[in-house]
């Protein structure tokens, strides 16, 4: 079975709302999703997926969460290499920075990004973006 693993971190639930969204649009017939906190993560969960998502809301200024999900993507610098992935996270005043220096990160390391821009939606995801998620989750199942 195809294996989807979906990471995340969330301090106020927003971007766990998107991840769930995600989870939902990639469970269908074949496809075998995982949505993990990423203090439940380890780099394994990386290198098992077929496809992976990872979410962090814009933190600090403009960078991910530091104390769980920077170290993380820190960790799986050296696996991604390859893998197909997507990114996704919630923001509130900023203009996606954190998102688009993520992006170029990831493709630095040779991930293979399924969607070159990120998933992003601002503050708690209205509905418009909880179908975003939904379909990202979709394309997630079928890459
Ligand atoms: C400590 C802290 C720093 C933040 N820094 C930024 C920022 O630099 N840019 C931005 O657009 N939003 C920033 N935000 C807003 C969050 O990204 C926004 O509230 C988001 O919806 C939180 O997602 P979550 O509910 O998944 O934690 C910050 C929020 C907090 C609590």
């Amino acid at each position: 079975m195809k294996k989807v693993n979906i990471i995340y971190w969330s301090g106020t639930g927003n971007t766990e709302a998107m991840a769930n969204a995600i989870a939902e649009g990639a469970k269908i017939d074949e496809v075998e999703v995982s949505l993990l906190a990423v203090n439940q993560a380890s780099a394994d969960h990386v290198v098992n997926s077929d496809v992976l998502a990872l979410g962090c809301p814009s933190m600090g200024q403009e960078v991910l969460e530091e104390a769980e999900m920077e170290p993380f993507v820190e960790s799986i610098e050296s696996v991604v290499k390859g893998k197909k992935l997507a990114l996704f996270g919630s923001y509130g005043w900023g203009d996606g920075e954190w998102m688009r220096n993520w992006v170029e990160r990831m493709e630095n390391c040779g991930a293979q990004l399924i969607d070159d821009e990120g998933l992003m939606a601002n503050n708690e995801p209205d509905d418009e973006a909880i179908t975003n998620c939904k379909e990202l989750g979709e394309k997630l199942a079928k890459a």
